[in-house]
């Protein structure tokens, strides 16, 4: 106990963990210091140093715990995710990005970091199709001095989180349909990166905080395979691309060699490519924009050309 009345932190963090750990959560510890950090506007050195004194538990602190316990996201009761080297705004209405998804950054940064260096592309445009709160927009803007970023996005509740992460990068975000957006900038952009909702339409996640609080339309890639967005993404990325551009995307371990097939099928596309994430998971699929381009007569990637149905 501590001078006053309350727990002190350490044993206020120790309840919380045991109270988290109850509810289900799958990092209780973590998220029980991470609860405490927000509060008291300090980082997990300067917590952990608080928590061997006799400093008591933030006021409130009590009441983001037993928030967290309904499986509310982490994110969405401190505002902030934390992606790359960026603070993103977030909260009901935009999908929270996730870990894996800083990979399919990386693939873009390697990229566009071999075109400057073998073909002197100094000032690459670069389009991210279903930006939600902006993480990957915002990311290649911050990492990529030089770089023309754009971004869309459908929802209008997404689009505004979007806007708040996006402006001061200076990134160009419009609020659009990633089927038909920025036809006005067909065959020029370097690079297109999408993270498009790629569940199939039965597989409703187990966590809460996936299933309750991330949208429906950020998850659900349309149709029984949830292909239907992943493989129009791919069809906008085959007209908005330059010949030789980079297209790159996210999607599920399972759906690997489908989007590689379906990419290899248009005829378009060349050097598909899977990557694994950290966790070694196939999760995302590259291709190039075959240096011939896109023809009236090729470029469409259709549900057709997907494979298993
Ligand atoms: C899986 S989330 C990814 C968000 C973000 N790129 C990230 O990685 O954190 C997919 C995003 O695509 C958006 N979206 C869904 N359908 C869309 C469409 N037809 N056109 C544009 N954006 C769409 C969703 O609203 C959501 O923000």
């Amino acid at each position: 106990m501590t001078a006053g009345d309350g727990p002190s932190l350490a044993e206020a963090v120790s309840e919380a963990t045991a109270v988290l750990a109850e509810a289900g959560v799958p990092s209780p510890r973590v998220d029980a210091e991470l609860l405490a950090e927000h509060l008291l506007g300090v980082g997990l050195g300067r917590l952990r140093a608080l928590m061997l004194g006799d400093s008591p538990a933030p006021e409130g602190y009590a009441d983001l715990v037993a928030e967290r316990a309904q499986r509310i996201p982490l994110q969405h009761i401190t505002g902030v995710a934390h992606f790359r080297y960026l603070e993103l705004a977030v909260g009901p209405g935009v999908f929270i990005p996730r870990p894996e998804t800083e990979s399919v950054v990386q693939l873009v940064l390697d990229w566009l970091s071999d075109r400057k260096r073998l073909h002197g592309l100094a000032h690459p445009k670069v389009v991210d199709l279903g930006t939600g709160s902006g993480a990957i927009a915002g990311s290649i803007a911050h990492e990529v001095p030089g770089a023309e970023v754009h971004a869309v996005e459908f929802s209008e509740f997404a689009h505004a989180w979007a806007e708040k992460n996006l402006a001061p990068l200076g990134v160009h975000l419009i609020r659009g349909d990633l089927r038909d957006a920025l036809a006005e900038h067909n065959g020029t952009f370097d690079v297109v990166v999408s993270n498009p909702p790629y569940i199939p339409a039965e597989a409703i996640p187990n966590e809460p905080e996936v299933a309750l609080h991330d949208p429906p339309e950020a998850l659900y890639g349309g149709g029984a395979d949830g292909m239907e967005l992943p493989t129009a993404a791919a069809a906008s990325a085959a007209r908005l691309l330059v010949p030789g551009g980079y297209f790159v995307m996210e999607h599920a371990e399972v759906q690997s060699e489908w989007i590689a097939a379906m990419l290899n099928r248009t005829g378009v596309f060349a050097e598909v490519t899977t990557h694994r994430d950290l966790n070694g998971k196939d999760r995302a699929t590259s291709a190039v924009l075959a240096p011939s381009g896109p023809t009236p007569a090729n470029n469409r990637v259709t549900s057709d050309e997907r494979i298993g149905q």
